[in-house]
């Protein structure tokens, strides 16, 4: 009989496209996909430890499993992706019940890590960072009834922002071949994928130079040609390596969403340096009319955080500021949090936890209001969807803009997987509320 598997995923897309990449791998060496970790006899715990918060989570989560091995003798139980990393060892001698450690740039070796588990009884902690990218998986029936997908296209980052643990967990920046990415692209669009995204830590410095050369903009050119795809979006892009190149795409590549995501950290010249972003606030602010000049509505969203050492009122306003001037469509934001290992690590003086929170309290409650006056500011307009599938509240349909807004609507027929007209009747801060248009 065969194994059945379930994967629980916490953190970025990244680590996302990582647990499909693995239930892939599964499902080609026989496995079935299990809906409840009570049913399978092998559970992955994909981690996030980019924060202490997600690594709490994890670690919480681990246990629970843990204890769920205890009643169920033969489960294998593996934990993977960046908490795997960064506890290697460590995470195997605190959890006895863990059979598997595995980082992320092990993924390509995922089949034999299995095969010594399986086969050889063994507990395995692999945590290699110099591997090569992993090859294409076909990806079968896995991702059938879905609208939207993901492909890494590159691993890792080289650049050591200060606060940052993903150099230490996802290792040195490396593309993957573009004839891999180009395939698997191909294989999704043919199951039914219609909008891709394309995932890197730093797309920009996306480069082949296997079979043929191809930097990010070639890559995009060649996917944008890809018969069946309506939709094509990447992240993330560093604001230091963004190109004029890059930015003309948006106007020229017709599959191309209008939405850039551009973390910019803080407003602050002097936190930027210590955070070694390799950009001025100035820089920043100037790549915003850039962008807007090529696409006027084009929608900006990014991440900051607060409290990062040594950052004094001054320095938070002027996060504030440039929040008020760039008006972001959407931002998320994080509470500077200490990673062992990182540079920022050592820095001081350290901000108060209860301020941290202030000042992300007030900076939220400031992005709310831009968000809620940009998405009321769509009521009465016509935008087009691409239908996702049914919305959470019964009756409704639900897709997304471009410019990645969630919208709900009202529709009398099976539109999922296809590109609709709607009118918005209402902006909420995270969605927005409309009607099909008559189709012609
Ligand atoms: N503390 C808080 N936020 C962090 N991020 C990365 N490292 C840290 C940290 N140590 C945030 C950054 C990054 C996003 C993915 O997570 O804003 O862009
Ligand atoms: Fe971390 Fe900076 Fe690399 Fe982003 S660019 S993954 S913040 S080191």
């Amino acid at each position: 009989m065969s194994r059945s598997f379930f994967i629980t995923t916490m953190g970025c897309q990244m680590n996302e496209y990582d647990s499909d990449f693995l239930a892939r791998s599964l499902i080609n060496s026989g496995f079935i996909p299990a809906d409840d970790p009570e049913f399978a006899d092998l559970v992955l715990i994909n981690t996030c430890t980019v924060r202490a918060k997600p690594e709490q989570k994890a670690f919480s989560l681990i246990g629970r499993m843990a204890q769920m091995k205890r009643r169920r003798p033969n489960l294998v139980l593996g934990v993977v992706g960046c908490m795997a990393q960064q506890q290697g060892v460590v995470l195997m001698e605190r959890f006895p019940q863990v059979d598997l450690v595995m980082g992320p740039r092990e993924i390509s070796r995922f089949p034999d890590i299995l095969e010594l588990v399986y086969g050889e009884g063994e507990r395995v902690v692999a945590t290699q960072l110099d591997t090569p990218p992993p090859q294409t998986v076909p990806c079968g029936e896995y991702l059938r009834g879905r609208v939207t997908g993901y492909i890494s296209i590159m691993e890792g980052c080289n650049n050591f922002c200060s606060y940052c643990i993903v150099p230490f967990v996802r290792g040195r920046e490396v593309s993957r071949s573009s004839n891999d990415i180009i395939a698997e692209a191909r294989d999704m669009v043919e199951r039914g994928i219609k909008d891709i995204t394309l995932l890197g830590q730093n797309v920009n410095s996306y480069l082949w130079e296997g079979e043929r050369k191809q930097d990010f903009v070639s890559l995009l050119d060649e996917l944008n040609g890809i018969e069946g795809l309506l939709r094509l979006r990447f992240t993330t892009s560093h604001p230091k390596d963004l190109s004029d190149k890059l930015i003309l795409c948006f106007s020229n590549l017709k599959k191309l969403c209008p939405h850039i995501h551009l973390p910019f950290q803080t407003g602050s010249n002097a936190i930027l340096k210590s955070m070694k972003r390799g950009y001025t606030r100035e820089e920043y602010m100037e790549l915003i009319p850039k962008l807007r000049g090529v696409i006027p509505d084009m929608a900006i969203t990014s991440d900051v955080m607060v409290g990062f050492p040594g950052e004094s009122q001054d320095d938070y306003e002027a996060t504030l500021d440039l929040i008020r001037r760039v008006q972001f469509d959407g931002i998320f934001s994080f509470k500077y949090s200490d990673r062992k290992g990182t540079l920022a690590y050592s820095m001081v003086p350290k901000v108060d936890e209860q301020e941290k929170a202030s000042r992300l309290s007030m900076l939220q409650d400031l992005q709310k209001q831009i968000s809620l006056d940009k998405n009321r500011s769509l009521e009465g307009k016509h935008v087009e969807v691409l239908v996702e599938g049914e919305s959470k509240k019964g009756g409704r349909l639900t897709g997304r803009t471009g410019s990645n807004k969630i919208v709900n609507f009202t529709c009398d027929n099976d539109k999922i997987g296809h590109l609709v007209n709607v009118t918005i009747k209402r902006g909420f801060l995270n969605s927005l509320l409309g009607d099909m248009d008559p189709e012609e």
